[in-house]
């Protein structure tokens, strides 16, 4: 079957969330298992993008009201991915240093997704599936479906995965002229909450919606962010499927950035002597439980509860671990975060910027993984961190209720019901008496990096639906 991938982010090209790691390893395992795959994503100025060398493959124009971007279509020449990598430059728009945050980001992806569709229609061989990714790429289904010049691919299938509802790509009518010709009896598809939604756009055309857990699914259903209504109304034809995670890339038997390789076999000494590298870097005592926090600086993921946590660790309790974060975002949290340095630094450090070797040594080196998102589709941090033999910390929501069982239920994580620094504390406080029942630790720890989170089951699901909607 023939797969095309549409979206902002793919490791290692551009990423900055999960979003990156999930189509470039969703895409790699299905092109292991025999499917023809492609991800096609905008042309930034990366180290990738730099290093590697790109083969035209289509010239067009792209048109956006009283602007016109000339554009080009290429593919990586070595397909050193493990599936075919296109990207669409736009140099006016995406030769900039960040992938996203910029004031024109809707003409932005909106001419990448106009490109795209442009490109697809001067093939002679049409892909079996176009699958989108976030609101990034939630205009293409509508676009294809009523476009008038998109008349060759008028009935390919599409499907588009929510990775965050929260991010819905929206803006005023006064741009409806970027849009290709289209039937206006259909504009109403367009409209929510007075404005043109990307998010709603895509969830009344794509032909199946899916999100990357079946229990955010639920959740979004009751808030989604303001779009709860529409995601009950195309319950019919969505479905929750639990990313994996590329268990090669994330594996310690094999890991060449961290400091000792270990497996669930002898993962006692591998694990102290990256721990006690990474507590050496730190200045950490190795004896206390090292507790970690990886991801980006976003009130949705608790970062600001993180700050609100630390100037609240009493005296008596600062001396029982150590907390280490890593991370960018939202400025005022990086602000505060480096700020508390001044005073808490007795326990706890931080790495304010983006450093993926970095991430595979904390966690390897780390005792448990916090994560006290108020919202979290998927997670992918939980995954690595019992790869790692890391036990997550985690706050009962989205993706982390799916992957993370707690002690007491006879799981191997700790888990805690409400985002709130009063919740982080009990279940620090469990996490420490945790650490000191060595056998348990042991135990839960072996455990937790034997399950399987590969791609196996996601691959399946993915493909029953292709199958339904390809027929
Ligand atoms: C987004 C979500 C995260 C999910 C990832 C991949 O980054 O916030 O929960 O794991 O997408 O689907």
């Amino acid at each position: 079957m023939k797969i095309i991938h549409l979206t902002a982010e793919c490791y290692p090209v551009a990423k900055v969330g999960g979003l990156g790691d999930v189509v470039d390893s969703l895409a790699k395992t299905q092109q292991q298992k025999g499917e023809d795959v492609q991800v096609v994503l905008p042309y930034y100025s990366t180290p990738f993008t730099s290093e590697n060398e790109f083969v035209i493959l289509y010239h067009g124009q792209v048109q956006l009201g009283q602007f016109n971007f000339p554009f080009t279509v290429c593919k990586e020449r070595d397909n050193s991915l493990g599936f075919e990598l296109i990207l669409i430059s736009i140099p006016d728009l995406f030769d900039r240093d960040a992938i996203y945050g910029y004031e024109d980001d809707i003409e932005r992806f909106m001419s990448f997704q106009k490109a795209f569709l442009q490109w697809i229609n001067s093939l002679d061989t049409q892909p079996d599936i176009i699958h989108c990714h976030d609101h990034h790429t939630a205009l293409v289904p509508f676009m294809m479906y009523n476009g008038i010049e998109f008349n060759k691919i008028r009935d390919l299938p599409t499907v588009l995965t929510i990775h965050n509802a929260l991010y819905q790509g929206q803006f005023g009518f006064d741009k409806l002229h970027y849009f290709p010709t289209y039937d206006l009896s259909k504009t109403n598809l367009l409209e929510w909450g007075g404005r043109i939604n990307s998010i709603a756009v895509g969830l009344r055309s794509a032909r199946v919606i899916t999100t990357v857990s079946p229990t955010y699914l639920n959740e979004i259903n009751e808030h989604g962010y303001g779009l709860e209504h529409l995601f009950r109304e195309v319950r019919y034809k969505s479905k929750g499927i639990l990313n994996g995670i590329d268990d090669v890339l994330w594996n310690p038997a094999t890991d060449p950035v961290i400091a000792a390789t270990y497996n669930y076999e002898n993962f006692d000494i591998g694990k102290s002597i990256n721990k006690e590298k990474l507590c050496e870097m730190y200045n950490f005592d190795v004896n206390k439980p090292l507790i970690s926090f990886i991801g980006r600086l976003f009130e949705e993921k608790g970062a600001d509860l993180l700050c609100d946590f630390i100037k609240k660790i009493q005296q008596e309790n600062a001396d029982k671990f150590n907390i280490l974060i890593l991370g960018t975002g939202n400025k005022a949290i990086e602000q505060e975060l480096m700020a508390l340095l001044i005073d808490y630094q007795r326990f706890y450090k931080c790495f304010i910027g983006f450093n993926e070797n970095l991430a595979h040594q904390i966690y390897a080196g780390s005792d448990f993984l916090l994560m006290p998102s108020r919202t979290e589709s998927c997670g992918l941090n939980q995954m690595y961190a019992y790869r790692y033999g890391s036990i997550p910390i985690v706050r009962r929501t989205g993706g982390l209720k799916d992957t993370v069982t707690d002690s007491m239920e006879n799981g191997l994580g700790i888990c805690f019901e409400k985002a709130e620094v009063e919740d982080i504390e009990v279940a620090i406080e469990r996490a420490i008496l945790l650490f000191e029942n060595k056998i348990q630790l042991h135990t839960i720890r072996k455990a937790g990096m034997q399950l399987d989170h590969s791609w196996n089951k996601a691959y399946q699901e993915y493909l029953k639906i292709y199958n339904l909607i390809t027929k």
